[in-house]
């Protein structure tokens, strides 16, 4: 298979300024998706790591691709970016086939990698200048959206200090402004928030909402539930190469069970506890062996949830040891898809 000739990180020059008025499609609106993949399949060394994959990302909407380890995500983002050939199925971006079409995708899309490159001696303004200049811009030009890009991410500042000095939520923003240096249609984040903390993790959800209301298609994968809930229009949970559901952050949740309540209380009144609990919530409780005193409910409204169960126990006379709310794990959501636990996503536990 032939290397594609485009650097990992975006397409090549893109049409200028981004032009709201001329967007007229919504989305779902019946125009063909932005990213339209069908029956998608790849294997490496006679080892199947995309089997059969569906998906459908409509313009200006984001589609979350979640999934533990090894999935299938990183393999997916790249086919659909032409870096990759599939070995079965049918790939297209906005309109133009990937195996067929691959320079008219290039010019469409902008991909932020898993592992992003950026030079660490140079400041983010030459980064972004050399990538524009990189895709055939001319040099004002290339400054010129350098500076809006660094404005419009709020890295107007540090513009000309060594990347080297950034945070990892500075980095990843910088790694966003690339991607759109070329103003993509389609925007490609691969994990665009592992490894930031907890204020780069919103920066980087308010950028893509912002991106999305402008237009751009986002598609990034994720293995936090969390994200994929506060982010995305649309949800496919791969696993073993496979979509194993999709839909809404609402259905999806729907199927998994929601928010739950925990509560821990001493050992010896955990069966008294667990009788308040699933009074006040309404729900069954569950009392896991390996956790003692732990009492955990699925709950509908979760602040609601927590006043009344904080309440129901005090007015028993119950001393809450510990007491939270959470979202279901991976763990918990995979077990209830597949029917099984999957076992890379067992530590990836998404905090309320
Ligand atoms: N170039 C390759 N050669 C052989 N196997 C590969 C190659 N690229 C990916 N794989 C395998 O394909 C499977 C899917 O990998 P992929 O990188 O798509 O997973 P992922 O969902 O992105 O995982 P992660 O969450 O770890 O990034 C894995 O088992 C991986 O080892
Ligand atoms: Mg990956």
């Amino acid at each position: 298979m032939a290397a594609p000739p485009t650097p990992p990180r975006a397409a090549p020059v893109g049409p200028t300024a981004r032009d709201q008025t001329a967007r007229d499609q919504t989305a779902g609106g019946g125009a063909e998706a932005a990213v339209l993949v069908r029956g998608l399949r790849k294997t490496f060394g006679g080892r199947t790591v995309l089997d059969g994959v569906d998906l459908a990302a409509p313009p200006g909407t984001v589609l979350a691709l979640l999934g533990p380890n090894g999935a299938g995500k990183t393999t997916t983002v790249r086919i659909v970016s032409t870096l990759l050939r599939p070995d079965g199925g049918e790939v297209r971006v906005a309109g133009h086939d990937v195996v067929r079409e691959p320079d008219a995708v290039r010019r469409r899309i902008g991909l932020v990698g898993q592992h992003a490159a950026v030079d660490e001696v140079l400041g983010a303004r030459q980064n972004l200048v050399m990538f524009g200049r990189l895709h055939h811009l001319g040099k004002a030009e290339a400054r010129r959206r350098a500076d809006a890009m660094l404005e419009r991410f709020g890295l107007t500042e540090a513009a000309d200090r060594p990347v080297q000095t950034f945070s990892g939520g500075m980095r990843r923003r910088l790694d966003l402004a690339a991607g759109l240096l070329v103003s993509p249609d389609v925007l490609l984040l691969d994990e665009p928030t592992t490894g930031l903390d907890p204020q780069g993790r919103l920066d980087v959800w308010a950028a893509v909402r912002g991106l999305a209301g402008q237009g751009v298609t986002v598609v990034l994968t994720t293995q936090h539930l969390e994200e994929a809930d506060r982010l995305a229009d649309q949800v496919c949970v791969l696993d073993g190469g496979r979509v194993v559901a999709s839909g809404t952050p609402d259905e999806l949740k729907a199927a998994i069970g929601g928010d739950r309540i925990d509560v821990v209380v001493a050992e010896d009144r955990r069966g008294e506890a667990a009788r308040v609990v699933a009074a006040a919530t309404g729900t069954p409780v569950q009392q896991p062996e390996d956790r003692p005193g732990l009492v955990t409910a699925p709950v509908a409204d979760r602040m609601a949830a927590l006043t009344a169960v904080v309440r129901a126990l005090d007015d028993a006379g119950l001393a809450v040891v510990d007491v939270g709310l959470r979202r279901p794990t991976l763990d918990e959501a995979y077990l209830r898809i597949t029917g099984r636990p999957a076992e890379a996503a067992q530590q990836t536990e998404v905090a309320a």
